[in-house]
């Protein structure tokens, strides 16, 4: 079970899933979401609008495109921020 936390809207989210449910993080949020403008591409890793930011363990933020992340066990407990 992975379980990751996503940050969107002001508002906290919560989603219990497993290793390769999605094919990446991108899909997971689009499933979820009707986020305006994200994932142009279709994960093609060319438009940078999947962009998030994953909380590392100290805090601090770290920018990625989220087609490009894979659901496995790096992403369980971490808190996801999708600023929109
Ligand atoms: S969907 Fe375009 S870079 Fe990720």
């Amino acid at each position: 079970m992975i379980v990751i936390s996503l940050h969107y809207n002001k508002r906290l989210y919560q989603f219990h899933t497993y290793e390769d449910e999605y094919d990446s993080l991108m899909c997971l949020i689009s499933d979820h979401f009707p986020v305006r403008c994200f994932g142009v591409c279709y994960g093609g890793g060319c438009c940078g609008t999947c962009g998030v930011f994953i909380m590392d363990s100290n805090g601090s933020p770290k920018f990625g495109l989220s087609c490009e992340m894979r659901i496995d066990a790096t992403l369980n407990d971490k808190v996801i921020i999708l600023d929109r």
